[in-house]
């Protein structure tokens, strides 16, 4: 059966910056299902011709020398528009009209959702009333970007109005974290070498630490932003998911129910917290001259800076907390996992200086890869040890660039394979964690705002809240390059 990839929102950034390079790519690969089309609707005014003509222009801005001529000409000849507003009845028929015609017989169909959430709804009833949710004539699957609602009852909503018309199994939440390949690759790792399984877990890991830092401020996202904040604007969908991906127990096949549901488990066994708990588990902040930021009221209380410490209750991980933390105006862009695994239980070595115990680095951005740490004898100083990195870069390792994380996501949506995509108990755990946190943070009991500088690692009161702990933060910009 052939393919169709219809895209809500084609005038706008995310289509031309991200979708139509991902399928061009896809397409030069021949990784693109045999004759599949590429069909855009927003309110603007194109002919198919002027589309793809700045198409053309953008894809070749955003590939670069991955761009070849030939090679866009072929896929172009598949792409079509249908100017339309996607709340009328109307425009979605007319849409449905050029689909049936272009496609010429029964074809499966991906519909993405590349508009405001606040279109979602009104998108997916016209969807379903215009007939072209109809499952009979070939899969009607349906991508939403985050975000996925603003708290957990619009999340239960979204879930409602999408269920209505389009069944769980076609619904594809897309999150481009785990599209990236060192994402995939903790899998890997975990569960394709022997060696590092025994070692998951309680009985040698100290803690863990996710951190996704943005070197970048604000800016003019303002307005968005001040109503969302880091909780929701981060640790919802990205932070939540790094953490499940570390965290779950390995399915019985790479299957996206069976992956999923053992995504779920993790989110099940986060701890709850009560009002006091959350005042002591997390920390807020916020980067001095948010407040001057275009958009942001002059005494804004919104957070561009948080860490939480979460414990994930079963017989793996009992004992061994898990620090999230994310900020804007950090002093770097790098996402990374961070494995600190316990110290051995006797010092056989004489250290002049305490020694750090081995640790595994998962870089997922800038560069993709990971380090480990481990002591080794420092050469001609007796029996000195010091910490010594053992690198991988996938970039130096395999031929080629790295694909973006929207190829591969693309792809799974016209294949029908949603393991890496959020189902929706998922985001409704993930907001049922996330959700009393915001309430505490906007009540009486709210732990103070601390005020960070931008360029550094948030605020001071974060390094002095893992030295309570006994523990500190692994604040290396980015191990791997
Ligand atoms: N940009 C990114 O890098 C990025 C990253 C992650 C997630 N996202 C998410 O992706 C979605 C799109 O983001 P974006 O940055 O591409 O937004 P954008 O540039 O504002 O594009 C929005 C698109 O929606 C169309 N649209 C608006 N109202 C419409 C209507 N009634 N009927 C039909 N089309 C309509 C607009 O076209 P017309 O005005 O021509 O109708 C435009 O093509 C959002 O949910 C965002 O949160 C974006």
């Amino acid at each position: 059966m052939s393919h169709t990839f219809v895209i809500f929102g084609a005038s706008g950034d995310l289509t031309s910056r991200k979708l139509i390079p991902a399928l061009y790519l896809l397409s030069k690969k021949g990784r693109l299902p045999e004759g599949t089309r590429i069909v855009g609707m927003s309110r603007t005014e194109f002919s198919h011709d002027s589309w793809r003509a700045g198409l053309k222009k953008t894809t070749e801005e955003f590939t670069g020398k991955k761009f070849e001529e030939e090679s866009w000409s072929k896929f172009a000849a598949g792409i079509y528009y249908h100017p339309g507003d996607l709340t009328k009845l109307e425009d979605l028929q007319g849409l449905k009209a050029l689909l049936e015609e272009v496609e010429g017989g029964p074809a499966e169909r991906v519909y993405y959702l590349s508009t405001a959430p606040r279109l979602y709804t009104a998108a997916i009833d016209q969807l379903g009333e215009s007939g072209l949710a109809n499952q009979e004539e070939g899969a009607r699957r349906i991508v939403l970007e985050k975000p996925f609602g603003y708290d957990l009852s619009t999340a239960e909503k979204l879930n409602k109005d999408v269920n209505r018309v389009f069944p769980e199994k076609q619904v594809y939440r897309i999150d481009h974290y785990l599209g990236k390949e060192t994402v995939q690759n903790l899998l890997v790792m975990r569960f394709a070498n022997s060696i590092f399984e025994p070692l998951w877990n309680r009985n040698y890991i100290d803690h863990v630490q996710i951190t996704v830092a943005e070197e970048v401020v604000v800016g003019r996202r303002g307005g968005y932003y001040d109503q969302a904040g880091v909780l929701r604007d981060m640790f919802q969908n990205h932070l939540l998911q790094l953490l499940m991906v570390t965290a779950m127990e390995s399915p019985v096949r790479f299957d996206a129910d069976m992956v999923r549901d053992e995504k779920v488990k993790v989110l099940q066994s986060i701890r709850p917290m009560s009002s006091d708990e959350i005042a002591r588990e997390t920390l807020r902040g916020q980067y001095e001259g948010y407040r001057q930021e275009e958009g942001v009221p002059a005494d804004s209380q919104t957070e561009t800076f948080a860490a939480l410490r979460l414990w994930v209750d079963n017989w793996r991980w009992n004992g061994v907390p898990f620090y999230l933390r994310s900020g804007k105006g950090m002093s770097c862009r790098t996402t990374q996992i961070v494995i600190q695994y316990s110290q051995p239980p006797h010092t056989l070595f004489d250290q002049k200086a305490h020694m750090d115990s081995c640790r595994l680095v998962m870089q997922i951005q800038p560069a993709e890869g990971l380090q480990m740490q481990i002591q080794t004898k420092v050469p001609d100083e007796g029996m000195m040890t010091r910490t010594t990195p053992l690198d991988f870069r996938f970039c130096k390792e395999f031929q080629g660039e790295m694909p973006d994380a929207y190829q591969r996501l693309l792809l799974d949506a016209l294949q029908g394979d949603a393991s890496l995509f959020a189902r929706s108990d998922e985001v409704e755990l993930a907001w049922g964690i996330i959700d009393p946190i915001i309430q505490t943070w906007r009540s009486a009991q709210a732990p103070k705002l601390h005020l960070y500088e931008p360029g550094f690692w948030g605020p001071d009161q974060s390094n002095d809240w893992m030295a309570e702990h006994g523990r500190q933060w692994f604040d290396v910009c980015p191990v791997l390059h």
